[in-house]
């Protein structure tokens, strides 16, 4: 640590794009400038430091970063005339897929720092206010970054996020991970559980395990052996406090035995995964690079199923690869149909530069793209709609989270992570309460408290 702990005098203000990683790295940014004396705003405008934590998994992100960028200027040149500085960095996957483009296109942006550096944020602060150049950091270091970052210090909540794997080795055709997040690592054991147990003691109840590739974690234990994300899972569900675990992004290649076991045995364990399939065509899924076929994802499901027959799956999908005929959309309609999905995202085809669909032969035009992503959207907003309607009438248990938006409600999460809001007081926030799902809507329910008592 560079500076040791001062009041709160500085402010900081954080705009996060792209996925629940950001969200967490964003807030792990945020610990290892708090002892700086750096505190949260909702300010840009009067902040001493603006940090973009940014996406490239597709188009469009980067001109959105610049965008962001030339808005902050005029900020920060505001600043500069009334005699204060604003420090403005740009971190995340853009910042290390693009980092020299960033620094040549806008040169008044102090840092750029990879999603692998950012517990060198306090030297590269300290570096930026002493030389007049730019700092530039992304590297993908030796060192572990979770060993250099200090315990997270905001409290999360009820429900949080905890980063227990990053980078990915699977190398999709489309995808550019492999490329700004590196490759493949795993915290340990001790350290994720440290966390987790940190977690839960400032209130948490319920932790979501992120990865880019979860179900790859292969951290090492207490005795220096790789663990699983399976007895991951029963060692969570372990500590007291902590009722209810879920990880995110699986491969459906890393799904063991041993996981779906899990599903079965650990009841903190929520039946709700998150399973990208990206195609049902096993010719795409081939020219994909996903090492499965449609009908390993289906058999996979099936077993997953077989275990825990109240299983939601959620997917994300890709219309419009490379070399993607009707047939092969068809096929991906097909395998929608099989599954039947609680929820998905699906998106166009972008090619990102650098990855090999990007070069690839028979790019499909727009027009067909977006002709395929309303008719594969359709069938799945139908599908989830339908999953919510299936609730109607039962009783769930639901964690209160939040107080609801009209007065005298209350929100909170199944099992599945449908949304749901009732009449009900406040004192429940942070229980799990049988409800009584009264009305589904597409994208949440409408339910009545069973009775005052919060259960397990
Ligand atoms: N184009 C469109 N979608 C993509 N995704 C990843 N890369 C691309 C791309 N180049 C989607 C995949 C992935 C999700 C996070 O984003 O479906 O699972
Ligand atoms: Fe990208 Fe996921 Fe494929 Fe890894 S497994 S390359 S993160 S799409």
């Amino acid at each position: 640590m560079i500076e040791q702990s001062k009041p709160n005098t500085k402010r900081l203000h954080m705009i996060t794009w792209g996925c629940q990683m950001n969200v967490y790295d964003s807030g792990r940014m945020a610990d290892v400038l708090a002892p700086l004396g750096y505190a949260p705003s909702d300010s840009a405008e009067t902040a001493d430091m603006v940090i973009l934590n940014t996406c490239h998994i597709r188009d469009k992100a980067a001109e959105k970063v610049f965008s962001e960028l030339g808005r902050l200027r005029l900020m920060k040149e505001a600043r500069r005339l009334a005699g204060d500085r604003m420090i403005l960095a740009v971190a995340g996957c853009v910042a290390q897929a693009e980092g020299a483009e960033i620094l040549a296109r806008a040169p008044y942006v102090d840092i750029v720092l990879g999603p692998q550096t950012y517990h060198r944020l306090p030297e590269m602060i300290a570096q930026a206010s002493r030389a007049a150049g730019a700092v530039i950091d992304t590297d993908f270091p030796a060192e572990e970054k979770f060993d250099f970052l200090p315990d997270a210090v905001a409290p999360q909540g009820l429900t949080a996020f905890l980063t227990i794997q990053e980078g990915c080795d699977k190398f999709c055709s489309f995808c550019v991970v492999p490329y700004t997040r590196g490759a493949e690592s795993s915290r340990s054991q001790v350290a994720v559980l440290a966390e987790a147990r940190r977690l839960v003691a400032q209130g948490t109840q319920e932790i979501t395990l992120l990865g880019q590739n979860v179900n790859a974690w292969h951290g090492i234990d207490e005795h220096g052996v790789p663990s699983s994300l399976g007895r991951l899972a029963r060692a969570l569900a372990r500590i007291p406090g902590l009722t209810r675990i879920r990880y995110t992004t699986s491969h459906p290649r890393d799904m063991d035995a041993d996981l779906i076991a899990a599903h079965a045995e650990v009841p903190e364990l929520m039946p709700f995964l998150h399973l990208p399939v990206q195609s049902g065509s096993d010719r795409i899924l081939a020219a994909m690079n996903r090492r499965h076929t449609g009908a390993e994802y289906r058999d996979l499901v099936a077993r997953l199923r077989q275990v825990r027959p109240d299983l939601a799956l959620s997917s994300d999908f890709i219309v419009g690869h490379p070399g993607e005929t009707e047939q092969d959309f068809e096929d991906t309609l097909a395998l929608v149909r099989d599954i039947g999905f609680a929820s998905a995202f699906s998106f166009k085809y972008s090619p990102r530069p650098g990855t090999p669909a990007a070069g690839s032969p028979g790019q499909v035009d727009e027009a067909t793209k977006d002709r395929r992503l309303q008719t594969l959207q359709a069938l799945l907003r139908e599908q989830q709609t339908a999953f919510n309607v299936a609730k109607q009438g039962q009783v769930v248990p639901v964690l209160f989270t939040n107080p609801g938006r009209r007065a005298g409600q209350i929100g909170g999460r199944t099992p599945w992570l449908q949304p749901v809001h009732v009449q009900g007081p406040e004192t429940l926030i942070g229980h799990i309460v049988p409800v009584f799902i009264s009305l589904a809507h597409p994208n949440s329910l409408t339910g009545t408290l069973v009775e005052e008592h919060a259960c397990v």
